[in-house]
């Protein structure tokens, strides 16, 4: 057993302690959106907030993740600053890199309120997208940096 809190509900889950919490969320709590990728955390598809953190769930068990605050794409709310960027910037293409990305930048943004563009390269740098969206992911992350500070 498992109990965990996601998205401010309390959860509890029936499964073994490894099991990636990524499975957990997608596979037990039904919240699909935070994608399976490479399994290695190696993409950032499966990217969620523990503890305001930007994590890889494919390869956090889900015993790790006890007792802290987890937060996924469908936590986020639909107006965050960084979820209006990517609109306004029309981000996405096929879309299955998106939530790891947006959940990686709103983790950035929360410690990093003046980033410059070397520092949106770095943070993002661990988040694949196989459709090359990266010009238009920096720029919105650009605007939501923007949008926070003022
Ligand atoms: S699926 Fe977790 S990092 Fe790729
Ligand atoms: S938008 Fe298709 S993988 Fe990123």
């Amino acid at each position: 057993m498992a109990t965990l809190t996601v998205n401010g509900e309390t959860k509890t889950v029936d499964v073994p302690g490894d099991t990636p919490l990524l499975w957990v969320i997608r596979e037990h709590l039904k919240m699909t959106g935070t994608k399976f990728g490479c399994g290695k955390g190696l993409c950032g598809a499966c990217t969620v907030h523990i503890d305001g953190q930007a994590t890889r769930t494919c390869v956090t068990p889900v015993e790790a993740a006890e007792g802290a605050k987890i937060t996924t794409i469908e936590g986020l709310g639909g107006d965050h600053p960084v979820q209006k960027a990517w609109i306004a910037e029309q981000v996405p293409q096929c879309g299955y890199c998106q939530s790891g990305q947006i959940m990686q930048a709103a983790a950035f943004l929360s410690e990093n309120k003046s980033p410059s563009d070397e520092d949106i390269v770095n943070a993002m740098t661990g988040n694949l997208c196989r459709c090359m969206a990266y010009v238009r992911i920096k720029k919105a992350v650009a605007r939501a940096a923007t949008e926070m500070a003022g």
